[in-house]
């Protein structure tokens, strides 16, 4: 059995509940804890398209359109997609020419769709089935804090301007 990429419940006390802190500690902790990774971060939704979040890693393209990327695909189908090689997905958004294999998983905050996670790494098919599983794991618990925060709604932040 492949040893955990990181301990969950550490993740969990790092989480507010507030919703912009918790995507920002997310992202640091993923890209301390995750070997071989060179970005790890968030685009949301603005209701046309995805917008640069908080994210670890280079400077990335702030807007992709729901159309476009490894991004995009998973926000369309609403389901996590693994690419092993970033070369042979059409579409694919380069932001960083050192990424070779990505994981992108959906972002949903009280069953409403809001974004996507993406990790990219310098190695080509870095995410096994395994490490799938456990990152969609660790996506519900971030989930999870954020609905359960009274405060701040994540519903009613709106990035629309
Ligand atoms: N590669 C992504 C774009 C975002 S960057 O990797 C940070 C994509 O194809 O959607």
């Amino acid at each position: 059995m492949q040893k955990d990429l990181f301990d969950l419940q550490e993740l969990e006390s790092l989480l507010s509940g507030y919703w912009l802190t918790d995507l920002a500690n997310f992202s640091a902790f993923l890209f301390e804890k995750v070997p071989d990774v060179n970005w790890v971060g968030f685009y949301l939704s603005d209701g046309k398209k995805l917008r640069l979040a908080p994210f670890c890693g280079k400077p990335a393209c702030f807007v992709i359109p729901f159309a476009n990327g490894v991004c995009g695909h998973a926000y369309r189908q609403v389901e996590t997609l693994v690419v092993d090689d970033v070369d042979l997905f059409a579409g694919h958004i380069r932001c960083d020419s050192n990424s070779k294999s990505e994981i992108v998983i959906p972002l949903l905050i009280s069953n409403r769709l809001v974004g996507v996670l993406d990790i990219d790494s310098p190695k080509v098919a870095r995410f096994t089935g395994e490490d799938r599983i456990f990152l969609e794991k660790a996506v519900r618990i971030l989930s999870q804090k954020i609905s359960n925060y009274s405060g701040t709604k994540f519903g009613r932040i709106s990035l629309s301007h």
